[in-house]
């Protein structure tokens, strides 16, 4: 278990490079399965999530290479349609592999996924479409077992818009017989990057960015090559960790577009945020309350950037209101910020943040990915020495996030 020693009370000030977003790069592995073919993709994440979903490819006989940012992914010799409950439990972006497999094989065998913690995630809307689609899925034994013998094409509406369940369908889809029209699919930025992905290795996906898709099915994908889009909530979390510091960041890649909502909120508080010809930058102002911040499917308020952006109002003045609708059990991370002399008050989906003059260095535990980097954000916020244990969860998500930090004068020991 990996641990970060923080001393906090400095200025973040410094230049940030924005790595390819792991909510892209993800699904966009889980498609290169659908169709055997050689598929390089670059501005790829060093982060263990990517690690996860090459040791899933390399279970189902794939062959990868890593070149710095770039992986090259041969999946003609994909040939086994099931993979292992260990794999599964690393993260919740496994459950995208069952689209691709159905969409290649026609069958699967899985077990749901794991990921991080925010309450109940189940996966009933994914199920709902591919039944859809024409498959049979059942569950055995904690095991989900899918088959089809030709997926059908026609139209469906999710009932959420759920970012997960559109990426199944997606993948699922391109093996379609005809053309599936999917309804109320969810529009963040990473399905467009999918979308772009495949429609660059010869699919025909029509939509993107709107809650309408249109997915030609039948038509086999020929390899390719693209690149990631940058990670928004990489770039969310390194803007609210210059607010509550103070400081001023310069974050290269970034794309100011992806994150308007977020923004909004840190030029509320008091931040001063512009773009460059290159990304987007940040200079903290004495930050004063927010409220209501309510998390929303995009382009609304970003679930992922809510504990973020919580740690850097802590020490806002006034009272902010975060409404978490998206999961049921997100202010994990709101025990940890506590300790450090926080005052928040969580209440089913409301979490009441009255703003401290001070935070005081604590020894907390990460909770999961974006609840971890909020405790990070709050101890370089903090007076003395903080010690944030379970960092693994943030090298999920974060590539060299402490090296990052340090790079713009965090004093951060990695243990
Ligand atoms: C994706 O998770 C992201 N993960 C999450 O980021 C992100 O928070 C989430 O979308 C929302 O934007 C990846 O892309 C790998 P959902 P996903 O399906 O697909 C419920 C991070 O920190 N739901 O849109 O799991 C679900 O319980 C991670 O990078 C069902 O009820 O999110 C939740 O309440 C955390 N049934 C809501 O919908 C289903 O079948 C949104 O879930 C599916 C989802």
């Amino acid at each position: 278990m990996g641990t970060y020693q923080i001393y906090g009370g400095k200025p973040l000030c410094g230049e940030i490079s924005i790595h390819g977003a792991k909510n892209s790069v993800l699904p966009i592995l889980a498609a290169t399965l659908v169709s055997g073919g050689v598929y390089r993709l670059h501005n790829c994440p060093n982060i263990s999530d990517v690690a996860s979903a090459l040791d899933i490819l390399r279970s189902l006989g794939c062959r990868m290479e890593q070149r710095g940012d770039t992986i090259t992914v041969d999946t003609y010799p994909a040939g086994s349609a099931e993979i292992s409950a260990g794999l599964m439990k690393k993260m919740r972006a496994a459950i995208l592999f069952l689209g691709a497999l159905l969409a290649r094989f026609g069958q699967a065998r899985l077990s749901h996924p794991g990921g991080c913690v925010l309450g109940q995630r189940p996966i009933d809307l994914h199920l709902m479409g591919l039944r859809h689609l024409g498959a049979q899925c059942a569950e055995v034994d904690g095991e989900l077992i899918c088959r089809v013998e030709k997926l059908k094409g026609g139209t469906f509406a999710l009932p959420f818009p759920s970012v997960g369940a559109t990426e199944n369908l997606i993948l699922a889809a391109l093996a379609c017989e005809g053309e599936m029209i999917l309804c109320n699919a969810a529009r963040e930025p990473e399905i467009g990057d999918l979308i772009g992905f495949l429609n660059t290795c010869g699919a025909e996906i029509r939509g993107a960015g709107t809650s309408v898709l249109r997915i030609r099915g039948g038509r086999p994908l020929h390899g390719g090559e693209y690149t990631v889009m940058p990670d928004r909530m990489e770039t969310a979390t390194y803007l609210a960790a210059a607010a509550a510091t103070g400081g001023s960041v310069v974050l290269q890649n970034a794309l100011p577009c992806h994150l308007t909502a977020v923004t909004e909120v840190l030029r509320r508080a008091g931040c001063h945020i512009g773009e460059t010809k290159t990304g987007m930058c940040l200079q903290a102002g004495p930050l004063r309350a927010v409220s209501p911040i309510r998390t929303a499917p995009y382009d609304g308020f970003p679930t992922d950037a809510q504990a973020p952006v919580m740690a850097a109002l802590a020490k806002a003045r006034g009272v902010s209101i975060f409404e978490e609708a998206i999961f049921s059990d997100r202010f994990r991370h709101v025990p940890a910020l506590c300790a450090m002399g926080a005052k928040i008050r969580a209440v089913g989906a409301q979490a009441i943040v009255e703003g401290v003059e001070t935070l005081h260095g604590a020894h907390v535990t990460a909770t999961d990915l974006r609840g971890g980097a909020a405790m990070v954000i709050a101890a370089l916020a903090a007076e003395g020495e903080s010690r944030i244990d379970a960092t693994e969860h943030m090298e999920r998500g974060y590539e060299a996030f402490a090296e990052n930090l340090r790079a713009c004068g965090a004093q951060i020991i990695i243990q």
